[in-house]
């Protein structure tokens, strides 16, 4: 049986499940989350937290089978609380997710073949998309195929979320041409690397649609950047500390933009786990560390180029006319070989979707299997 009892010292209400699960609610949180406190049809907070005191107290707490419903003192307002959405939200426990994916670490073992595959003609089934983009996120590279037409690698990017655009536009074309503003646009070999580093926030999901890889040359190589900040981390805390510490400006500029920012090589987040990668040997700016930090930054961030270069982190493909390659361009480098334009052509089509859209598809997607809390 549910249980609960006033917790004075803590001005909480604690409810134990069954189970042994326990929540303590602290008043305030009780009244900021009481149920009147959202807008009926959009489920937005309407409620003005400044009208209660941050002392503000229950007279009562009483469970019914499903509910638990809290009287106040001030004025007399009446909370019912779902116990199932209490314990979902009880606080110091992240509420569920269904796109907080771990993400499965992977390094040249895994192989290309193992990669997340999909025909786009599949993914017009909403379950598909959905294991689709779940899969996609865990291993952050994914494939699609059967993309004949010019404008299909776009589709499949808008039904997952509105294109991000950059100073490259909304969508690119990757084609060898004159006067290139950015070394994709040359036959000339891309060593891994993360795209738009120099961005305040780098796109996130990126899209290269081949519509044609005849050149000679023109391979494809990806790596997972958390497999290598992991590998930092347990061989080399010391160069791990100063990648993930240390701002370093990163910069893009052509005759219209001069787009600048300071950040991490390796982003970490609340618990201390890689967030995100930003790793542009050609968008590192000028460093401008003390000169008494230099040697031992370059130390570090020469261990992380150095481990993009090591075969055991690569997976390597060629892509063919009609597939696209989809990865999350804040956690794998992406990079290719050299090819030789005059043998043939090299098409490729670009664009982003960012991680905030990705991640809402995958949660609405879910609602319709009542996956969502
Ligand atoms: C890019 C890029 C890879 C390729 O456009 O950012 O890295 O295969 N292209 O041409
Ligand atoms: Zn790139």
């Amino acid at each position: 049986m549910v249980s609960t009892r006033f917790d004075d010292a803590a001005s909480a209400v604690v409810v134990t499940w069954p189970d042994g699960v326990v929540g303590t609610f602290p008043f305030i949180w009780l009244r900021d989350n009481c149920p009147t406190s959202f807008h009926r049809e959009t489920e937005e907070r309407t409620f003005d937290l400044l009208s209660v005191p941050l002392k503000v107290h229950a007279a009562s707490a009483t469970l019914t089978e499903d509910d638990l419903l809290v009287v106040w003192t001030d004025g007399g307002h009446e909370s019912r609380f779902a116990l199932e959405w209490l314990r979902a939200h009880r606080p110091g426990a992240r509420a569920c997710d269904p796109a907080a994916i771990e993400p499965a670490l992977w390094r040249a073992d895994l192989g290309a073949d193992a990669l997340p595959k999909a025909h786009a003609d599949a993914l017009e089934d909403d379950d598909a998309l959905l294991a689709w983009l779940c899969e996609a996120k865990r291993y952050g590279l994914a494939l699609i195929d059967g993309l004949e037409a010019e404008e299909s690698g776009f589709d499949v990017a808008r039904r997952i979320g509105f294109l991000r655009r950059t100073n490259f536009g909304e969508t690119f074309d990757v084609v060898s041409k004159p006067d290139p503003n950015n070394l994709a646009y040359t036959p000339l070999a891309l060593p891994l690397h993360t795209d738009l580093t120099n961005q305040e926030t780098p796109p996130g999901f990126q899209f290269l649609h081949c519509l044609a890889n005849e050149a000679i040359g023109g391979g494809s190589l990806f790596c997972d950047g958390f497999a290598i900040a992991e590998d930092i981390r347990r061989d080399d805390p010391l160069s791990y500390g100063k990648l993930s510490n240390t701002l370093v400006p990163m910069r893009f500029h052509d005759a219209d933009y001069d787009i600048r920012n300071r950040e991490r090589v390796i982003r970490l987040d609340e618990d201390g786990r890689p967030a995100e990668i930003r790793f542009n040997a050609h968008l590192a700016g000028v460093f401008d560390l003390p000169a008494a930090e230099m040697t031992d930054y370059y130390r570090a961030y020469r261990a992380f180029m150095a481990a993009t270069r090591e075969p055991r982190y690569q997976i390597t493909l060629k892509l063919k006319a009609g597939q696209m390659v989809v990865f999350d361009n804040r956690r794998i480098l992406h990079g290719r070989e050299a090819f030789d334009p005059t043998k043939g052509v090299r098409r490729l089509r670009g664009c982003y979707v960012d991680r905030g859209e990705w991640d809402s598809r995958i949660r609405v997607l879910s609602r319709a299997k009542g996956r969502e809390a």
